[in-house]
């Protein structure tokens, strides 16, 4: 396995409940490590460049609104396969196929209100965590 970095949000759903702690505990008992992290409100504008590869869609406007109506928590995560690692300790995109234990079983309610985020490759990831994290705060 080699050593990555991924980029992974804390959706408006687990944080308006309260979930941050939660979440933040099962990253460090995974093994990953938090290389920074901020709390912010994403307007559409800045939510259409994250998810440039789903506008259009047809869920695409629910995603924004979701995404858009409160603030989240983002996070570089690093270590060796941490990838793969960060979507395995999410699950699947839809909590009701999640296996128990999984962030988006314990904390997701539907497809589109699901906790969590985190990058599907190393180019996603490249490209994540330069969009919203500078050099300074990666360094
Ligand atoms: P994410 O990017 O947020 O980590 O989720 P993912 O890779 O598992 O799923 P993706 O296909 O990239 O979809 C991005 C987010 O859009 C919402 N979604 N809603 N209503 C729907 O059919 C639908 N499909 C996707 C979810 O919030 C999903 O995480
Ligand atoms: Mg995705």
């Amino acid at each position: 396995m080699s050593f990555e970095r991924t980029f992974a949000i804390i959706k408006p759903d687990a944080v308006k409940a309260g979930h941050v702690g939660e979440i933040i505990s099962a990253i460090e008992q995974s093994g990953l490590e938090i290389r920074c992290l901020k709390r912010v409100r994403l307007s559409a504008g800045i939510c259409k460049g994250f998810y440039h590869e789903h506008v259009g869609k047809g869920f695409y406007q629910e995603l924004e609104d979701f995404m858009t109506e409160g603030p989240v928590v983002m996070m570089c995560l690093e270590g060796d396969g941490a990838i793969l690692k960060w979507r395995d300790l999410m699950g699947p995109t839809n909590p009701a196929n999640a296996a128990e234990g999984t962030l988006r079983k314990r904390f997701g309610t539907n497809i589109g209100r699901n906790a969590t985020h985190g990058s599907d490759s190393p180019v996603s990831a490249a490209f994540e965590v330069g969009y919203f994290f500078n050099a300074f705060e990666l360094s």
